[in-house]
């Protein structure tokens, strides 16, 4: 019989940023990506999530930065406590609070430490003890960069091999503490379109049209084996073209997709033509950009070069902030105020 206990736990989780981007799932049910991805778990931004299982409530409730939020957003938090409630054999309904410590609707990804951090607060909630593996396996089923964002620093997410997906889950690579002068200047901009087609989807559209998926597919190992050898040895001169050029093979991918997906504006353009010119000026790679589904972007650098680049960046038209971040912790159980 289901058990209909009471239970109550707080997570945070931070988002993270993609160096290699996951785009294009192979087994939609179980959320199996076809690649392999790579990624920085960011300081400063997190999402705390509190969860409460109580036999009274008549159904899962969900407050977003303090607001009783419905729709879409409360189905998809409501279908993941199904499947805590599957593992932890529970019917019992849950209230869950949860807030973002940067604007939500401003297009940084809040999927990503949105999940982790329900992973977390649910399966605490609900009595489990999961391992941050299978956390991160967890997390994956509400987004698939969640499943990254439950460890800090740099982080793999193997897409694995087997049907089952038991080998589908992220590994951290090196903490946060690994390359302490390692910097994301995350670049707000300001006429960023609110995105019309969920991710989920228009990845499945770029698998079945985009005539450069497959080859951008056989371009991955190898970048990942690269990337994986030039964060080890914290070599920015090697690390920061590859993740321009894996930038721009995902951005080749969209632009192919039929309809096109064409996430940047004229000003994100234009601040990525700006990295170019103070790297060709500089005469060596002291900055990369990259951009996930939205017109954003990170620019990663050196501690040193932070200030220069900043404010070359922060100058030019349509820029509306600049954050200097660092990469962040993983997540982690907090004592639920
Ligand atoms: O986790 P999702 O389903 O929101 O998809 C994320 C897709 C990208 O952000 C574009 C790439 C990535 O690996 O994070």
């Amino acid at each position: 019989m289901a058990r209909t206990d009471t239970g109550r736990a707080t997570f945070r989780a931070a988002p993270n940023i993609a160096l290699v981007k996951y785009w294009g799932v192979r087994t939609p049910e179980l959320g199996l990506p076809f690649n392999s991805s790579l990624s920085v778990t960011l300081g400063r931004m997190h999402t705390e999530t509190t969860v409460r299982f109580a036999p009274e409530l008549a159904a899962d409730s969900l407050r977003l930065n303090g607001a009783s939020t419905r729709g879409p957003m409360l189905t998809d938090v409501s279908r993941f406590l199904d499947r805590v409630r599957g593992l932890a054999r529970l019917s019992t309904r849950a209230e869950v609070r949860t807030a973002n410590n940067f604007p939500t609707a401003s297009g940084l990804a809040s999927s990503a430490s949105g999940f982790a951090a329900l992973a977390g607060a649910a399966t605490r909630a609900a009595g489990l003890h999961l391992s941050a593996r299978a956390l991160s396996r967890l997390a994956r089923l509400g987004s698939g960069s969640a499943s990254r964002s439950i460890y800090g620093g740099f982080v793999e997410w193997r897409a694995g091999h087997r049907e089952d997906g038991r080998d589908c889950f992220a590994r951290p690579l090196y903490p946060a503490s690994h390359w302490p002068a390692f910097r994301d200047l995350v670049v707000i901009i300001a006429s960023a379109p609110v995105k019309k087609v969920r991710s989920a989807d228009a990845m499945q559209s770029s698998v079945r049209t985009s005539p450069y998926f497959q080859a951008r597919q056989r371009e991955i190992p190898r970048r990942i084996v690269s990337m994986r050898r030039a964060i080890g040895r914290r070599d920015a001169c090697t690390l920061f073209p590859l993740i321009m050029e894996e930038c721009d093979s995902f951005r080749k991918v969209c632009e192919t997709t039929s309809p096109s997906l064409d996430y940047l504006t004229e000003d994100s353009r234009r601040a990525i033509d700006e990295v170019r010119s103070l790297n060709e000026e500089v005469g060596r790679p002291i900055a990369a950009y990259t951009h996930d589904a939205g017109a954003h972007l990170h620019i990663f650098t050196l501690a040193a070069d932070a200030g220069m680049v900043r404010r070359r960046l922060a100058h030019l038209r349509g820029v509306q902030e600049t954050l200097l971040l660092r990469p962040g912790p993983p997540a982690e159980e907090r004592r639920t105020r």
